[in-house]
């Protein structure tokens, strides 16, 4: 008998140029039918707020479930790249896919562990300390994925917060409003509490180079750019660094003292600039004001390696920024931090 409701066809999946070739069913998305049909697409948290799945749309359409725009930058959405995890064809579609290098490097591992140290940052950053049943090596600037089985059912990725080293792991967790796990991290009492966690991901990290470095951070980012400036430190790097922190007002600054420490002992040149956006004009304070991005716009040479992290529209302005004054997109790394409640909101 004759429907109106035919079944939709399955697609055709064409990875890197033919090497590998799989089905979409229905619905299904790129990411979901590689991994069916074993092509090992890097990814991590399926919902589109990492950007490990990136990879290249050369042939067909796609329909987005989420906006690829708030993990790619401008410059990735225009040459075509979009997220697997997060793509559903149209017709038959040609990928490339772009493999994570440190993600390729360090095994993704589980283990669990306790939390043994809630230390309150600011108003709205919570800093934890987890003790793991075993050593988890990573390299500063990536990131795991935590589950508080006590809280949540769900997993939520966050930056380790110092460079890696034994059974000890640290995170600083901003409360999102209306976010399933971070209100309860930040008004509950955690200590003793259960947690699981799996990881590494991500592909921010110091790459060698002898160029000047310039540091961009907003709210929580502040982690995975401290982390990897401490672990610089231990392996003696002596290239001059100039680190900027965007806050809204000095209640939402954290950490100064460790990164003055921090600096005091660099062996390069070391100047950290916090900046003010909304500061009121009548307080006591002395340093910078305004968008961070108008400051990193003040001091920059063209030669600096950027290493960006903190909200989409920092890093994207920040961007900007540094390609009108010759930074070479190449030496541009960043890590947007979305969340899931963002990204339902979006
Ligand atoms: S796995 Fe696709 S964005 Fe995270």
């Amino acid at each position: 008998m004759f429907s109106f409701f035919c079944a939709k066809p399955a697609n055709k999946l064409t990875v890197n140029g033919g090497r590998h070739i799989a089905t979409c069913e229905p619905e299904e998305t790129l990411l979901s039918a590689a991994l069916r049909c074993d092509i090992a697409i890097s990814h991590s948290c399926r919902v589109g707020s990492c950007a490990s799945c990136k990879c290249k749309l050369i042939k067909g359409e796609v329909k987005e479930l989420t906006d690829s725009a708030y993990v790619l930058s401008q410059e990735e959405l225009e040459q075509g790249y979009i997220l697997a995890c997060q793509s559903v064809p149209k017709s038959d579609v040609e990928i490339d896919v772009i493999l994570g290098e440190v993600t390729a490097q360090l095994a993704v591992k589980e283990c669990s562990g306790v939390i043994t140290a809630q230390q309150k940052l600011t108003h709205d950053i919570t800093h934890l300390t987890i003790s793991l049943n075993e050593s988890m090596n990573y390299t500063s600037g990536q990131y795991a994925e935590l589950r508080i089985p006590a809280l949540s059912s769900a997993f939520r990725a966050y930056s380790f917060a110092a460079p890696s080293g034994g059974n000890q792991v640290e995170f600083f967790i901003r409360e999102v409003s209306g976010g399933e796990l971070s209100p309860l991290v930040h008004s509950r009492n955690l200590l003793i509490t259960p947690v699981e966690m799996h990881g590494p991901f991500g592909d921010f990290y110091l790459r060698e180079s002898d160029a000047p470095i310039v540091c961009v951070a907003g709210g929580s980012g502040l982690a995975p750019i401290k982390a990897l400036l401490q672990q610089a430190l231990k392996e003696g790097v002596t290239r001059d660094v100039v680190f900027y922190f965007g806050a809204r007002t000095q209640q939402d600054l954290y950490c100064t003292d460790t990164i003055l420490a921090l600096a005091k002992q660099w062996q390069g040149r070391f100047t950290y600039i916090p900046v003010l956006s909304q500061e009121p004009d009548d307080s006591p304070w002395s340093g910078q004001r305004g968008l961070v991005t108008d400051a990193l716009s003040q001091g920059l040479t063209g030669a600096e390696h950027a290493y960006l992290c903190g909200p989409p529209n920092m890093i994207d302005a920040a961007i900007e920024v540094l390609k009108t004054h010759c930074v070479q997109s190449a030496n541009i790394h960043f890590d947007k931090f979305i969340s899931k409640a963002d990204l339902v909101a979006a």
